[in-house]
């Protein structure tokens, strides 16, 4: 008997490798019959699409119509909207839409929405007869650029942001910009904060391109410059697969860029009750980091001033009454707990690289203390400046 192994007698090793690839496609004319992609990749399969109240009102004629032109069974499913609404609750619901569409294995989930509804579909879909396979056609910044095109889905266990997800990698990606023409101006503007953090990890030339034109796509919803828009996006997720593809899983690694953003952003969120939105929250994340960076030496003065600058005029926040030293010390403890004991904070080196400050430890209260009270003057001192 193996004295390591107890009791064990003999062991029978069993591989369960699971590999699947998709792809996410920049379209046009999602919901134009006569060129739109979505059809197609329905084929002849049973297909629940999944949308939100405000989502189903812009474009839920145009679903239908598109749903006519086929000789499919498909239903449509409207469902709560919110952070508030990203709940168990509400995946279960889309779980029993399910079941009364009849929907069988091989059948299909469509998600058209924000990330709030991605991450509902992703978790519905993992769970439906053990797993079903799902389309998504993101409809918000945040959601073509990051929430709709990854593998993970997740919904919130009360206060815990994220608690309760899955991996599950969709079929296929439709990311049609002219959908975010009807975003409001700041749910576009909480987008232009993720698409923020994957510059400052990965390509100042684009961050210096957003800078200059984020105030335009904004107030447009990407659609004037439409091709700076289309360039922004297309690069931004093209940056944003990269990161992911070699850790997908998070098996390799919790070692992760695309965490800037999100070690103090959940405790945001969740403090706010939710009425801090997720793109705000990861500004405020963003710009506390960087003051932290400069504290440790990590980041250079006049670059940390660049990207706090650059947020001014994006209009995103870079600070909250609900950080505070205790607040934000209690949020990296919560960090730690979700990266397996390290902390693993991702700090801007210059704008374009980033590190990793992997150690608890290294960030005192008094670190902590100085940038947050950095931040706070800025605020008080800038009439423009945002906090939220
Ligand atoms: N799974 C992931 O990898 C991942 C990554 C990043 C963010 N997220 C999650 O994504 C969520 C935030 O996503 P979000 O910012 O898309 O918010 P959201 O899904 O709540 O959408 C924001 C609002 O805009 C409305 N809306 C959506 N598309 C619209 C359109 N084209 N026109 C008009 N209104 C529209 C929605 O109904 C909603 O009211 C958070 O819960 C965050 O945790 C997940």
């Amino acid at each position: 008997v193996d004295t390591e192994a107890g009791s064990v007698i003999s062991s029978m090793p069993m591989r369960c490798l699971s590999q699947s690839d998709y792809t996410v496609e920049l379209v046009h004319g999602v919901l134009d019959p006569s060129i739109s992609p979505l059809p197609p990749t329905i084929g002849g399969r049973h297909t629940l699409i999944v949308t939100t109240p405000s989502v189903y009102s812009l474009y839920g004629l145009g679903l239908e119509t598109l749903a006519k032109s086929r000789d499919a069974d498909i239903t449509i499913h409207v469902m709560p909207s919110g952070e508030v609404n990203k709940t168990i609750d509400t995946v279960l619901s889309v779980c029993r839409a399910a079941s009364e569409a009849k929907l069988a294995r091989r059948d299909l989930f469509v998600a058209f929405g924000g990330g709030v509804c991605s991450d509902v579909v992703t978790l519905a879909a993992s769970m439906v007869r053990k797993g079903l396979p799902y389309v998504c056609v993101p409809t918000t910044v945040i959601a073509q650029v990051d929430a709709g095109i990854g593998v993970k889905g997740a919904v919130n266990l009360g206060a815990k942001k994220n608690y309760l997800g899955c991996y599950r990698p969709p079929e296929r990606v439709l990311v049609d910009q002219s959908l975010l023409r009807t975003l409001p101006e700041d749910e576009v503007r909480w987008g232009i904060s993720e698409i923020a953090k994957i510059c400052l990890l990965r390509d100042a030339e684009l961050f210096e391109l957003l800078v200059d034109n984020g105030p335009a796509l904004i107030a447009t919803g990407f659609d004037h410059p439409f091709d700076v828009g289309e360039k922004i996006i297309s690069r931004s997720i093209e940056l944003m697969l990269d990161e992911l593809e070699p850790n997908c899983y998070e098996d390799q690694s919790l070692r992760r860029l695309v965490d800037l953003g999100h070690t103090f952003s959940p405790a945001i969120e969740e403090l706010s009750g939710y009425s801090i939105s997720h793109g705000a929250a990861v500004a405020i994340d963003i710009a506390l980091t960087c003051a932290i960076g400069v504290q440790l030496g990590l980041l250079d003065q006049s670059s940390c001033m660049q990207i706090l600058e650059a947020f001014d005029v994006l209009r995103l926040p870079t600070s909250s009454h609900l950080c505070t030293v205790e607040s934000m010390t209690r949020a990296m403890e919560s960090t730690c707990a979700h990266r397996a004991g390290a902390l693993n904070l991702v700090v801007p080196t210059t704008i374009g690289c980033a590190t990793f400050v992997e150690e608890f430890n290294a960030i005192a209260p008094s670190t902590l203390e100085t940038a947050l009270e950095f931040l706070a003057l800025r605020t008080v001192r800038g009439a423009q400046k945002l906090s939220v």
